[in-house]
C-alpha cells in the first residue's frame, strides 16, 4: 500500500516521535537506542531546535554532531524526519541582525528569546533559513532512511515590524493595484480614513486599528493583514521547501500544524506541502468529538489523502495550568484514534524528558527516571508491539464520508472580526455542533475548504457562511440543483470576500437558492432562550434569531415568543433536484442531532454502525475492504454487536453477524470486513 511517505521500505505505521540527542552525553544515546528497540520505536524527528548549534555564527556551520546522530539513526534502523530546526533563530543572529526579532501586537519589540521568533518578513531569516535547509538537504538528503523533511516547527504568533509594514503595503500594492480600490474594499470614507499615498498605511495593532486582539474598528485591513501574515510565514515555509526539492526532490516535505489554528490559513498552506501532519494536544477535558474535528480538518486539507501524527504527549504536557496525566489506555486510546482518522504514523513529543527550561515537566517516552519500568514506558511498549502485528494494513486508507463540512479560514477570522451582532458569534462553535451531529451518528464527514468540490458528497453543511466569496454561491447553486442537500445556518451570506455587506436583502447571493429573506437579526443575551418545535418536538433558540421571510422556501418550524413569534425558524427550500435548509437560529446539541438524523434517512446517507453510546466508530477502507475502528471513550465495558463478518485486526478472531464482543472502558478494537 502506498503511504505518504513514499518511501517502499515502510511496511508498518512509524512509531517514535521527537529525539534530541544533541541535549544529552552521548553515554546515554546508547541507552536511548536500547530503550527504543524495547518500546518497537523505529522513527524519530531529528535536528528542531538546533540552529544555533549548526552554525555557531555567520560564516561557520558545523554538522559533527548531527553526522553523529545520523549515523547512530541509521545503524539503529530507525526512520528519519530531518527537521529544519529554523523555528528559533540563534542569538548571535538577533544581536547582530535585529532586523530578525519580532514585534509584538501591542508594538513592542522582543529581544532575543523563546522560539517562533524571526519575523517572516526579515530578509536575514529568509536568507539564512533557506542556506540552512539547502545545507541539510545536501549533507543527509542521501540517507535511505530519511523519509521526511519536517520544516521549522509549528509555524506560528505575528509580526508589526516596520519591515512587516513595508512588506504588507507590496502585498497590498500587488493585490489591489490601484489606491482606489482598495478604499474602495476598506470602505475608508467610513470615518474618513480615505488613504492617498500607500505610505499612508501602516500595520493594523493596538497602535493603531485595534482595541483588542479580536476588535478593530476597519474589518478590510485587519483581514487583509491576517492574510498577509499568514502568506509571509508560508514565503519563509516555501523558501525552505524549494531549497529542499532542489536537492531531494524524491523526499516528501511537511511542516507540523496545529489543527485549528486561527492565525494561519492552512487550506493555503496545503497545497505547497507534500503531505499534512499535524501536532495533536487535546487536555483531558476535550471532548473526543472536537480531537475527531481536528484530525477530519487536518484530513481534508488534501482532499482525505492521510496524515501523519507529529506530535502527541505519552502522558502529560507542561504548558496548561493543571497538567494532569492521560489516564491508562489513553494514550493508546488517542494514538488510534488518529489513525482512525486519516493518521499513518503515530508519533510522540519527546523521546527524552529534558532536565531543564519550560518542557521539562513534559511527558516523553523515557522519563527523568531514565529507564523503563514506568507506566508510560510499559503503555507506549505495548502499543510498539501492536503496531507491529498491524503492519500497514490500515495505511493509505481512505474515509469513506459522503457528508461535508464547509470550512473556510477567511470567514472564521471575517466573522470574529466583527462588531456585532453578538460577541458570543464563535464560528468554531457552531462547526463543532454540527460536527458532533455527524460524530455521533457515525456518519463520516469530511472538512473542506471553499475551493474543494462538492461533487461526492450528498450533504453539505455551512456553518456561519458569513462571507460569500464571490463566485462561491455559484458552486453552492450547482450542488443544490444537482440534487445535493445544504444546510445553511443563520448569519450566512452576510458579505463579499472584502468583509462588505451585500446589500438587498440577507443572505445576500444565497438569497435565491434558500428562498428566504432575512430581514433582521436578534442577538440574545447569554441565558435568554426563544423555542420553536418541529417535528413533534420542543427546542430552545439562543444566541442569534434570524427574523425572516419566506420567498419559496418551506416553513419547518416557527419561532414561538417575542414580537417575530411565528416567524420561520427552519425552512427548507426545493432547489433543482436538490434542497436547501436554513436554520435561523442556534439551538441545543439534540436538535443539531435532529436534523442531521432525519435530513440523512431522507436522502439515504448511511451510518457505517449503529451508535453506540460513548463509542466512536471510524472507518478507513482500501481496496482489500473496510478497516473499523471502535474507541470506546468511556471508563465501561461496552457491549458490541456485530452487524458484519469480520476480523479482529490485533487477535486475528473471526466474528460472525450477530456475534457479540465486550470491549472494555478505554479500549480499542480494530475490526477488519470484506466489501460490503
Ligand atoms: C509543540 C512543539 C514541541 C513541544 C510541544 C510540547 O507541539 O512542536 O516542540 O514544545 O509542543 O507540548
Ligand atoms: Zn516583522
Amino acid at each position: 500500500m502506498e503511504n505518504i511517505f513514499c518511501h517502499p521500505g515502510i511496511a508498518k505505521i512509524p512509531y517514535g516521535g521527537d529525539y534530541n540527542p544533541e541535549q544529552w552525553p552521548e553515554e546515554i544515546w546508547k541507552e536511548d537506542m536500547r530503550l527504543f528497540k524495547l518500546a518497537g520505536i523505529d522513527c524519530v524527528t531529528l535536528n528542531v531546535f538546533s540552529w544555533a548549534a549548526l552554525q555557531p555564527d555567520e560564516d561557520t556551520y558545523c554538522f559533527d554532531k548531527l553526522d553523529q546522530i545520523m549515523e547512530m539513526a541509521q545503524k539503529n534502523g530507525l526512520w528519519v524526519i530531518l527537521a529544519t530546526s529554523t523555528a528559533a533563530h540563534p542569538a548571535w543572529m538577533a544581536r547582530k541582525y535585529p532586523e530578525v526579532l519580532r514585534t509584538e501586537f501591542s508594538g513592542i519589540r522582543r529581544k532575543f528569546g523563546g522560539r517562533h521568533n524571526s519575523c517572516p518578513n526579515s530578509k536575514i531569516f529568509r536568507k539564512y533559513s533557506r542556506r540552512l535547509a539547502e545545507k541539510l538537504a545536501e549533507r543527509y538528503g542521501h540517507y535511505e532512511n530519511l523519509i521526511a523533511w519536517h520544516v521549522s516547527n509549528e509555524y506560528g504568533g505575528e509580526c508589526y515590524c516596520e519591515n512587516c509594514e513595508r512588506a504588507f503595503r507590496a502585498w497590498l500594492k500587488e493585490k489591489y493595484k490601484t489606491l482606489e480600490e482598495l478604499n474602495r474594499a476598506w470602505n475608508t470614507s467610513f470615518w474618513g480614513h480615505t488613504f492617498y499615498d500607500w505610505e499612508e498605511i501602516v500595520a493594523p495593532n493596538m497602535q493603531s486599528e485595534h482595541f483588542a486582539e479580536e476588535r478593530t474598528m476597519f474589518q478590510g485591513i485587519s483581514l487583509d493583514y491576517r492574510r498577509f501574515s499568514s502568506d509571509s510565514m508560508l514565503a519563509n515555509y516555501r523558501a525552505e521547501y524549494e531549497a529542499i526539492k532542489a536537492v531531494t526532490p524524491d523526499i516528501p516535505v511537511t511542516t507540523n500544524l496545529m489543527g485549528f489554528y486561527k492565525l494561519l490559513d492552512y487550506q493555503k498552506w496545503a497545497k505547497y506541502m507534500d503531505f499534512i501532519s499535524w501536532d495533536n494536544y487535546p487536555d483531558n477535558e476535550t471532548p473526543a468529538a472536537r480531537i475527531a474535528m481536528n484530525h477530519d480538518l487536518m484530513r481534508g486539507l488534501k482532499n482525505g489523502q492521510p496524515f501523519a501524527l507529529m506530535e502527541q504527549t505519552p502522558s502529560v504536557t507542561n504548558w496548561l495550568s493543571y497538567n494532569a496525566l492521560k489516564r491508562p489506555g489513553v494514550m493508546r486510546l488517542l494514538s488510534y484514534q488518529a489513525v482512525a482518522h486519516g493518521a499513518d504514523s503515530v508519533l510522540f513529543f519527546q523521546m527524552r524528558r529534558t532536565i531543564g527550561a519550560c518542557e521539562k515537566y513534559h511527558g516523553a517516552v523515557i522519563d527523568h527516571a531514565g529507564h523503563e519500568h514506568t507506566r508510560v514506558f510499559r503503555e507506549i511498549q505495548a502499543l510498539g508491539e501492536e503496531l507491529k502485528k498491524l503492519g500497514s494494513q490500515t495505511m493509505g486508507g481512505r474515509t469513506p464520508a459522503k457528508a461535508a463540512i464547509i470550512f473556510d479560514w477567511d470567514n472564521w477570522w471575517a466573522l470574529e472580526y466583527s462588531a456585532g451582532p453578538s460577541c458570543d458569534l464563535r464560528y468554531l462553535d457552531e462547526v463543532e455542533r454540527y460536527y458532533t451531529a455527524f460524530y455521533e451518528q457515525n456518519i463520516p464527514v469530511d472538512l473542506i475548504s471553499v475551493e474543494d468540490s462538492l461533487d461526492s458528497y450528498q450533504l453539505v453543511v455551512a456553518p456561519i457562511l458569513y462571507m460569500v466569496k464571490t463566485g462561491y454561491e455559484q458552486a453552492l447553486y450547482r450542488y443544490a440543483e444537482a440534487g445535493g442537500t445544504l444546510v445553511v445556518t443563520f448569519f450566512s451570506g452576510i458579505t463579499e470576500e472584502h468583509d462588505l455587506v451585500v446589500t438587498g436583502g440577507y443572505p445576500g447571493r444565497l438569497r435565491e437558492l434558500l428562498g428566504i429573506w432575512v430581514e433582521e437579526s436578534d442577538a440574545l443575551p447569554q441565558g435568554a432562550q426563544n423555542g420553536f418545535t418541529w417535528r413533534g418536538k420542543h427546542y430552545p433558540a439562543e444566541l442569534l434569531c434570524d427574523i425572516l421571510h419566506l420567498e419559496g422556501a418551506r416553513g419547518e418550524a416557527v419561532y414561538e415568543a417575542d414580537f417575530y413569534a411565528g416567524s420561520p425558524a427552519l425552512s427548507c427550500n426545493s432547489f433543482g433536484k436538490g434542497n436547501a435548509w436554513y436554520v435561523a437560529t442556534r439551538s441545543s446539541q439534540e436538535f443539531y442531532h435532529d436534523l442531521i438524523r432525519c435530513i440523512s434517512r431522507e436522502i439515504g446517507l448511511e451510518e457505517i454502525w449503529t451508535p453506540i453510546a460513548g463509542v466512536e466508530i471510524c472507518e478507513r477502507c482500501n481496496e482489500t475492504g473496510r478497516y473499523l475502528f471502535f474507541l470506546n471513550h468511556t471508563n465501561e465495558e461496552t457491549e458490541i454487536t456485530m452487524e458484519d463478518r469480520g476480523k479482529c485486526l490485533l487477535d486475528g478472531c473471526w466474528y460472525d453477524r450477530g456475534d457479540k464482543v465486550l470491549l472494555p472502558g478505554k479500549d480499542v478494537l480494530l475490526y477488519f470486513c470484506e466489501k460490503r
